[in-house]
C-alpha cells in the first residue's frame, strides 16, 4: 500500500493524539530549521570569523530550540547543536584533546531568568551561599598549560573536547606570562580564560588593514579571534591581544576550597585576574553587581558581554554538578542589546552597485558595542518615514554586538521645535541624474548604470569582493585610482590591465605590482557561482548563485534559462527568475560577458557534469524516514543517477516525496502541500529497479 495511504486515514487511536501529535509536528520542522540555522551561523562565526546576525540573535535561536528540546526531549538529536560545547574547530591547526571538559554556560536573558536560577540554586544547596561575580569577557575562550610552572602549551576551546593547538601564538600574547611566579605549582595546571583585544587596539588593527587594503574584522571578538588563528605568530604578536583568566579546568594534585581562592592563586602566580571580580553573599548583590555594570560597560577599554555568576565554594559546585554542556553552578547574565543616543546631524544619501539609492544616517560618532558608530543605514523612504527621524533629532542607535548599527528611532521628547521632515532627493548624488522609483517598489534608483561613478566603484569592489571574484588588493583605494584614469568602465576591464600602467599607479611598487597582477590572474579560474554574484544581477547572492550554477553549470546554459525553467529550481522564485533573464537580455550585459570571455574567465563549471539522463530526469525529489533496502546515501545516489534532483525540503515545486519508516516533518508537509508521496517499492519502480 502506498505510504501516503497508510497514514491518511488515522485509527481512532490516532485521532485522539492528532493535537499532540500536530503539536510535535510543528516542533519537529521549526527544530530542523533551527538546527540547521545555528549550524550555519555557528560556522560563520567559528570557522569563518564572519558572523550575519548578531550574538544575540544567534543566543535566542539556541534558546529557542534549547525550548523545544526540553519539552519534547524524543527531538534531541546526538548531532543538535545544544548538545555539543562549542563551535566546530577548523582544521589549521593540530587538534588539541583537552584534560577536562571545557564546558560552556547556560545564559540569562533577564532578571526574572537570573532570579530563577538562584532560588533554583539555593533551593539545591540552601542559602548559605556566596557568588563569584565576573565580567562576561566578550573573545575567545582558550586554555593555557603550565607544566612545573612553564608555559607549554595553548589551545582554543574548540568543541569542549578537542580544541586548536595555538601555543605558538599563546606566547606572543603579553600578558600571558612565560613562566608562573613563586614557587610549589602543580606539576600540570590548565588554566581557563578568555583572549581579547581591547578596543583601541582593535581600532588599530583596521586602520593598519585599511592602510593596507585588507579586509577589516566587524568587531573586537573577530578581531581576536582572527589574530590568535594565525598560521604565523608574526602576524599574532603584532596585534595588541590580552588575557583574563577565569578558572582553573585541571590542576594535578591541587585542590581549591573556593574559586575565588583558585583566582587569588592565579593572580598570586602572575596570570591576570580581571580585578572587576567580587564575592557577594546575596542574589540582592548580584543584580546590584550585574546592574552596575551594564551602566558601566564602557568604562573599561574592553567589551563585554554580561556578567557570569559562579557560585564559590567549589564542594558547592560538585553538589550541584552540570548538564552535558554546562554548569548548573555558573549563569552568564547577558546584556541587552546596547542603546546609545546621539545627534542625528543628517541623512545623507548613497547609490549602490546596483543603482539603488539609500539614505543612511550621519551621526554624531557614538561608542555602541565595541566600535564608534558615525553613519547608520535608514535602509529606504519608507523606513524614514515610519521611524519619523529628522535632522537635528536625537536618535536612539543599536548594535547588539552586531555588524550592522541602525537607528532605532528619535527621542521625541528632546525633538526642536521646526524640526522638518527629510525629503528624498530628486536626482543621484554621485552623477545628478534624476532618480526613478519603480512601480511596486521601495526603492529610488539611479538609471545612470555605466556612467554613475558611484554605481562603478561599488560593482567593482562587490566584484572583487571575498563573496565573488575574490581579488586580493583590490580595494576601493586602488578602485578608485583606476576609474579615474577611465582604465575602467566595468569590472571585466580589469583583466585587461597591463604590468605598466599598475606600475604607474601611486604607491605602486614592483611587489605591489606583482600581488595585484597575481590576485587578478587568479580569480579567472573561480566556479560559476562566484562570477554569477559578481556580475551584479539584482537578488542574485551567494545562495542563489550557488542554485543557480547547480542547475545551469555554464553561462551559456543560464543564457538560453527562461523564467519557467528558472522558478523550476527549489529556492528560486519568480522574481529572482525574472530579473536573471532580465539581465541576459541587457546588450550591455551581453558585452560584459563577451568581453569576460576574452579574458579568459571561466565561464562554466568543468567538473560539474550535467545531471544524468534517466528515468528521473527532470524530477525533484525529497526522501523521508529510513528505507529497507537501501541506506539514505545510496538511495539519493540511485536517485540522482536516474536524473533526479534530491533536496532535503519539501515545496510545492517537489515532484514527490519517497516516505520510508519512521518519516519526519516532511511527510506532513508533503500532504499538507498536496505533494505526492510514494513508498519504497513505487520509488524502486521509478528507479526502473524492481524489489
Ligand atoms: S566561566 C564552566 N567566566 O563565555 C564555566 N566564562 O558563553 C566556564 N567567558 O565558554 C566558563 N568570560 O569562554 C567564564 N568570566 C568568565 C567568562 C567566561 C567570558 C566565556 C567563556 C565561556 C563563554 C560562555
Amino acid at each position: 500500500m502506498p505510504a501516503s495511504r497508510r497514514r491518511s486515514r488515522p485509527s481512532p487511536d490516532d485521532e485522539r493524539h492528532t493535537n499532540e501529535e500536530r503539536r510535535l509536528s510543528n516542533a519537529r520542522a521549526r527544530s530542523e530549521e533551527l538546527r540547521e540555522a545555528i549550524n550555519h551561523h555557528s560556522y560563520r562565526y567559528h570557522v569563518r570569523d564572519e558572523p550575519e546576525i548578531s550574538d544575540y540573535e544567534y543566543d535566542q535561536l539556541v534558546r529557542e530550540l534549547e525550548g523545544i528540546e526540553t519539552e519534547f526531549p524524543e527531538l534531541i538529536t546526538p548531532d543538535s547543536p545544544t548538545q555539543r560545547v562549542g563551535g566546530a574547530p577548523a582544521q589549521l591547526f593540530a587538534p588539541v584533546e583537552h584534560r577536562a571538559r571545557m564546558l560552556s554556560l547556560d545564559n540569562a536573558f533577564s532578571w526574572e531568568e537570573l532570579e530563577a536560577w538562584g532560588k533554583r540554586v539555593e533551593r539545591a544547596i540552601g542559602t548559605d551561599v556566596r557568588f563569584a561575580c565576573e565580567l562576561k569577557i566578550d573573545g575567545l575562550a582558550v586554555v593555557v598549560s603550565y607544566e612545573r610552572g612553564v608555559l607549554t602549551r595553548g589551545a582554543t576551546r574548540g568543541d569542549g573536547q578537542t580544541g586548536e593547538d595555538i601555543t605558538a601564538n599563546i606566547r606572543t600574547v603579553r600578558t600571558v606570562p612565560v613562566r608562573l611566579r613563586g614557587s610549589g605549582h602543580p606539576d600540570v595546571l590548565d588554566v581557563r580564560g578568555e583572549v581579547y583585544l581591547p578596543v583601541k587596539g582593535f581600532e588599530r588593527v583596521n586602520e593598519e588593514l585599511r592602510e593596507r587594503e585588507e579586509r577589516t574584522f566587524a568587531n573586537p571578538r573577530n578581531a581576536a579571534a582572527g589574530s590568535l588563528r594565525q598560521k604565523d605568530p608574526k602576524v599574532t604578536a603584532s596585534r595588541p591581544l590580552a588575557l583574563w583568566c577565569h578558572g582553573v579546568l585541571f590542576a594535578r594534585g591541587k585542590r581549591f576550597e573556593r574559586h575565588s581562592t583558585a583566582l587569588a592563586y592565579l593572580g598570586d602566580a602572575g596570570l591576570p585576574v580581571n580585578p572587576a571580580t567580587e564575592v557577594v553573599g546575596s542574589l540582592a548583590d548580584v543584580f546590584a553587581y550585574c546592574e552596575r555594570w551594564q551602566r558601566d560597560r564602557h568604562t573599561i577599554d574592553y567589551e563585554i558581554d554580561g556578567v557570569v555568576v559562579k557560585v564559590d565554594s567549589i564542594h558547592q559546585q560538585e553538589e550541584l554538578g552540570a548538564t552535558s554542556h554546562a554548569p548548573r553552578w555558573a549563569i552568564a547574565y547577558k546584556f541587552p542589546p546596547e542603546e546609545r543616543t546621539t545627534l542625528l546631524k543628517a541623512i545623507d544619501v548613497h547609490t549602490g552597485r546596483t543603482g539603488i539609492v539609500t539614505p543612511f544616517a550621519v551621526l554624531e560618532p557614538v561608542f555602541v558595542s565595541g566600535v564608534t558608530v558615525g553613519t547608520a543605514t535608514l535602509h529606504n523612504q519608507d523606513e524614514v518615514a515610519r521611524k519619523d527621524v529628522r535632522p537635528g533629532d536625537t536618535v536612539i542607535v543599536r548594535r547588539a554586538g552586531d555588524v550592522i548599527p541602525e537607528v532605532v528611532g528619535p527621542v521625541l521628547e528632546k525633538r526642536k521645535r521646526g524640526a522638518r521632515r527629510w525629503k528624498f532627493p530628486t536626482v543621484c548624488p554621485s552623477c545628478g541624474t534624476a532618480l526613478v522609483r519603480r512601480e511596486g517598489e521601495a526603492y529610488w534608483v539611479c538609471p545612470n548604470r555605466r556612467g554613475c561613478p558611484s554605481q562603478g566603484i561599488e560593482w567593482l569592489f562587490h566584484f572583487a569582493s571575498r563573496g565573488a571574484m575574490d581579488i586580493e588588493h583590490l580595494g576601493y583605494k586602488t578602485g578608485i585610482l583606476l576609474l579615474d584614469r577611465d582604465w575602467v568602465e566595468d569590472p571585466a576591464d580589469v583583466y585587461f590591465l597591463t604590468d605598466e600602467q599598475l606600475a604607474g599607479l601611486p604607491g605602486f611598487k614592483e611587489k605591489s605590482v606583482a600581488n595585484l597582477r597575481a590576485a587578478i590572474e587568479g580569480s579567472k579560474d573561480r566556479p560559476l557561482w562566484r562570477l554569477l554574484v559578481a556580475i551584479n544581477i539584482r537578488h542574485v547572492g551567494g545562495t542563489v548563485a550557488q542554485l543557480l550554477a547547480r542547475r545551469f553549470p555554464s553561462i551559456e546554459a543560464l543564457r538560453g534559462a527562461s523564467v519557467e525553467d528558472l522558478s523550476a529550481i527549489d529556492g528560486i522564485g519568480p522574481e529572482i527568475a525574472q530579473s536573471v533573464v532580465d539581465w541576459f537580455q541587457d546588450p550591455e550585459n551581453r558585452a560584459l560577458l563577451a568581453k569576460l570571455d576574452r579574458a579568459g574567465v571561466r565561464t562554466r563549471d568543468e567538473d560539474v557534469a550535467p545531471p544524468p539522463e534517466g528515468p528521473l530526469t527532470g524530477a525533484t525529489i525529497v526522501i523521508t524516514g529510513g528505507l529497507e533496502s537501501l541506506s539514505r546515501s545510496e538511495a539519493e545516489q540511485a536517485a540522482a543517477e536516474a536524473g533526479a534532483h534530491v533536496t532535503s525540503g519539501v515545496s510545492k515545486k517537489t515532484s514527490f516525496v519517497v516516505v520510508g519508516e519512521g518519516p519526519g516533518s516532511k511527510f506532513d508537509k508533503a500532504v499538507q502541500l498536496g505533494v505526492e508521496t510514494i513508498d519504497e517499492g513505487e520509488f524502486l519502480k521509478r528507479l526502473g529497479r524492481s524489489r
